[in-house]
């Protein structure tokens, strides 16, 4: 098998997953996203991942993603940010590489307002589209309005229609093998005060319960219970397990939902940890949590 230079073998997942754990991928590229089209590095990792029968992941900042322990046997393609945002016909395009922190940040210095729930949100602009981030009261697909992406092949766009997103969920979740390139977003003048307040406010409630250390964001979706979408970190906390550890692996103390590495855990600790909070809510709630990260790999 002809490896494209482009590609590397053999590369460690842990330096990409805020998690900071996981194996080695067999083949790993970074690509610095092109935004509007597909340059020749993507075009040729896609073609060397299709003709040697290659799973593709595609990973952005690894905000919400745990990888296996036995890493990943096919490629890895990691979008890079290349920071192109742009203003065209007053509409807002962004490049699925960009982080969310630079759209809070440019909400905040030129006066947008739709980014300020997001404020401390990690992630990049593509995982947060794939998977309809979403936080205090707002949904990122609430802005999106139209998605660029590359299929393998074509580049292809989408425009929003409401079938496209639901809680935690996105059309790109059903079609994996589609790589996000950019997002046009629908955001609205604002005044700057009123910005940065709203961005402060979110700054102040999220540090006030969420942990600063390692973890992946919330590793479960809220669950629906007796007709409405309940915390899965309260239904943690309500079955005593906040605190409680496996390995390396801790239910953090702060919210039920955020699990941490307290340095050295491994994916294997990690599994504990969900498989035991999953039963312990299944057994006094009688509702299955279902996992929000992306697990990927060999376990
Ligand atoms: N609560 C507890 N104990 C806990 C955690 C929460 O009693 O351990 C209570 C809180 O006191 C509050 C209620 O449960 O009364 C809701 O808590 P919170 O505001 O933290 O919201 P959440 O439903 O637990 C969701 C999102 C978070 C997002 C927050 C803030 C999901 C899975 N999680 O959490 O998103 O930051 O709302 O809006 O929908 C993420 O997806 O990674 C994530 C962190």
């Amino acid at each position: 098998m002809r490896v494209p230079d482009c590609i590397c073998r053999d590369v460690s997942l842990a330096r990409y997953s805020t998690l900071c754990i996981g194996g080695r991928a067999d083949y790993f590229t970074e690509t610095i996203d092109p935004a509007l089209t597909a340059d020749a590095q993507l075009v040729e990792a896609c073609e060397f991942a299709r003709d040697n029968n290659l799973d593709i992941f595609t990973l952005g900042q690894g905000s919400n993603v745990l990888f296996g322990d036995a890493g990943f046997r096919g490629l890895v393609l990691h979008i890079a940010a290349n920071g192109w945002i742009s203003w065209r016909d007053g509409q807002l395009w962004v490049d699925a590489g960009s982080y969310v922190s630079t759209l809070v940040n440019l909400g905040v210095s030129s006066g947008l307002t739709g980014f300020e729930s997001f404020a401390g949100l990690p992630g990049t602009v593509g995982g947060a589209v794939y998977g309809n981030a979403g936080c205090y009261g707002a949904e990122f697909w609430d802005m999106v309005e139209e998605v660029i992406f590359f299929d393998g092949v074509y580049v292809q766009n989408k425009t929003k229609d409401p079938d496209m997103f639901r809680y935690r969920w996105s059309l790109l979740k059903d079609n994996p093998q589609w790589i996000i390139l950019a997002a046009r977003l629908a955001v609205r003048p604002e005044s700057k005060d009123v910005v940065a307040q709203k961005t402060r406010k979110t700054r102040q409630v999220r540090s006030s319960n969420q942990p600063k250390t390692r973890s992946a964001g919330c590793i479960f979706k809220n669950p629906v219970l007796g007709g409405e979408r309940v915390s899965a970190g309260a239904l943690i906390d309500r079955v005593g397990l906040k605190g409680a550890q496996v390995g390396r692996a801790m239910i953090s103390e702060e919210h039920g939902n955020f699990f941490v590495n307290l340095g050295g855990a491994t994916a294997a600790d990690f599994i504990k940890l969900i498989a035991l909070a999953k039963g312990r809510v299944l057994g006094e709630y009688g509702v299955l949590l279902e996992e929000e990260i992306v697990e990927v790999g060999e376990f």
